[in-house]
């Protein structure tokens, strides 16, 4: 129902409009033939008059009703189609066309008639009635007849000739014309109608067909788009909403990945927490069932347990720090500091670090101030983080190298180190979460695959990006820029 409501309203208005249109137009065709026939039927009448009056002018009535010339007036008044009557002053009826002379006196007096007593008026008078003797439509026309000539003394003189013209002919032939007329407009509408509900349909075809990919898209189906093959606010329709819905599709794209995203990363989050629980959970349960002869053993065993607590504990402040990065919780603060300062402080902290894998940690160039803008606390974090990749991920006997120095941008930072190197191929992934190019170092060395994750959130952050330049056992360089301070 709802469905077809445009077209029937369309072809209901069509309807309206036209039926109005020709109405008026019959009605006014109808009326303005009905006063042209008037106008020659009263045209005709003053002529037939007027003949009349010539005919008989300065005639006395016994020479106009002598049996001859009554006969010739009769023939003529039939030969005009209509009926002559000859009335005297007096009102009574002298000649009749249609009646033969000796009947004449039955005649009713007609000086009461109204064309005969506006003639009396005015010269001339007409009238249009039913005819009392045939009930009939009839048009009268009465002339007051002159006769200029002729003295009263002459004799008796027809003193109004009178014609009376039949409409019943007339009346039916505007009886069928407007029966044709109603026919043909019948006839006329119905094709309209017809058309009109064909052209309704046509135009409201391409809306039904765009509120049924409408009502699709609303059930959920993203891949349904909008046809159209109309240039018109229609076709513009179509394509603004095929748009809209492109945008839908690329959004929900976007939540789809991160949703996939997300459910990856909690899975690597169980499975990076399950190992050293489980490792954690055997340690534990050796000491708690086993006898130790050798205390050394014992304490080896109580060693390694530690170390997956801390190993757990590490895990654990990456995450809520990746999650607070994340979640947009960790606001940066951003002032300016001294790069070299920052370095050196960081450096003297690893030293024992280093010391345990034998590598060597400097910073460049010591003591020179160099200023920068930055979060000092989030980038400790970051060079913490690249500095103990660089000290754990190197060769014995290697070396770190913290520095800074100007370049166009900015401050470049960087960490360069002499280890094994970052093979090519995993430039592009090395910063993802949980991956790893040596699965077995990382977890030897205490790693949480995180740290690279959340030194690339924090240089973003400060509107930069991390660098790496890499060579297989020669050595990694790190490096990000900051605005100058
Ligand atoms: N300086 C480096 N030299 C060689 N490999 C590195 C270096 N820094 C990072 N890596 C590689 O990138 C991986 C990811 O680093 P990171 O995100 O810090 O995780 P992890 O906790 O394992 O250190 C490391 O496991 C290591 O394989
Ligand atoms: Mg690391």
């Amino acid at each position: 129902m709802m469905k077809f409501s445009l077209r029937y309203k369309l072809t209901l208005i069509h309807i309206l409009l036209i039926s109005v249109m020709m109405l008026c137009g019959s009605l006014f065709t109808i009326l303005s033939m009905q006063r042209y026939y008037q106008k020659r039927l009263n045209h005709f009448m003053e002529n037939q008059l007027s003949q009349v009056q010539s005919l008989l002018i300065n005639t006395p009535l016994e020479s106009v009703t002598n049996p001859a010339h009554y006969q010739a007036l009769s023939a003529y008044a039939a030969a005009g189609g209509f009926r002559l009557t000859l009335v005297d002053s007096s009102g009574l009826v002298r000649f009749d066309s249609e009646l033969p002379a000796d009947s004449l006196d039955r005649m009713e007096n007609h000086g009461s008639r109204p064309e005969i007593i506006q003639a009396k008026r005015e010269g001339i008078g007409q009238d249009q009635r039913l005819s009392a003797s045939l009930k009939q439509p009839f048009l009268y026309g009465a002339l007051r007849l002159k006769h200029d000539y002729l003295p009263q003394s002459e004799g008796e003189i027809a003193r109004y000739a009178r014609i009376a013209y039949p409409l019943g002919e007339i009346q039916n032939q505007f009886r069928d014309l407007r029966l044709t007329i109603f026919l043909a407009s019948i006839v006329a509408l119905a094709l309209i109608s017809l058309l009109s509900y064909w052209l309704a349909g046509k135009l409201s075809y391409p809306i039904q067909k765009l509120a049924a990919v409408a009502e699709k898209v609303k059930r959920g189906d993203l891949e349904a788009s909008f046809q159209h093959s109309s240039h018109d606010e229609i076709g513009q329709l179509a394509d603004l909403l095929n748009q809209m819905l492109g945008k839908l599709r690329e959004d929900l794209v976007q939540v789809r990945k991160l949703e996939q995203v997300r459910s990856q990363f909690l899975g690597n989050v169980s499975h990076e927490l399950r190992t050293p629980i489980f490792t954690l959970q055997g340690y534990l349960e050796t000491l708690m069932h086993s006898t130790f002869d050798d205390p050394e053993q014992e304490k080896e065993f109580i060693s390694r347990a530690y170390q997956q607590s801390v190993r757990l504990n590490n895990l654990l402040t990456d995450l809520i720090d990746i999650s607070r990065i994340e979640s947009g919780e960790m606001k940066m603060i951003f002032r300016p500091f001294d790069v070299n300062g920052l370095l050196g402080k960081i450096c003297d902290e690893l030293q024992v670090k280093a010391k345990d894998y034998a590598v060597a940690v400097t910073v460049t160039s010591p003591g020179e101030k160099k200023m920068a803008i930055g979060d000092p606390e989030r980038l400790t974090q970051v060079i913490n983080n690249l500095a103990e990749n660089a000290i754990k991920y190197n060769v014995a006997d290697g070396r770190v190298e913290l520095g800074c120095r100007d370049v166009p941008e900015g401050v470049e930072v960087y960490v360069a180190d002499t280890g094994r190197g970052i093979p090519a191929e995993h430039h592009a992934r090395i910063f993802e979460r949980f991956y790893r190019v040596d699965k077995e170092r990382s977890r030897a060395v205490g790693g949480t695959g995180l740290g690279l994750a959340i030194v690339k959130h924090i240089i973003e952050a400060h509107g930069s990006r991390v660098q790496l330049q890499s060579e297989v056992n020669k050595g990694s360089r790190f490096s990000f820029v900051l605005k100058k301070g």
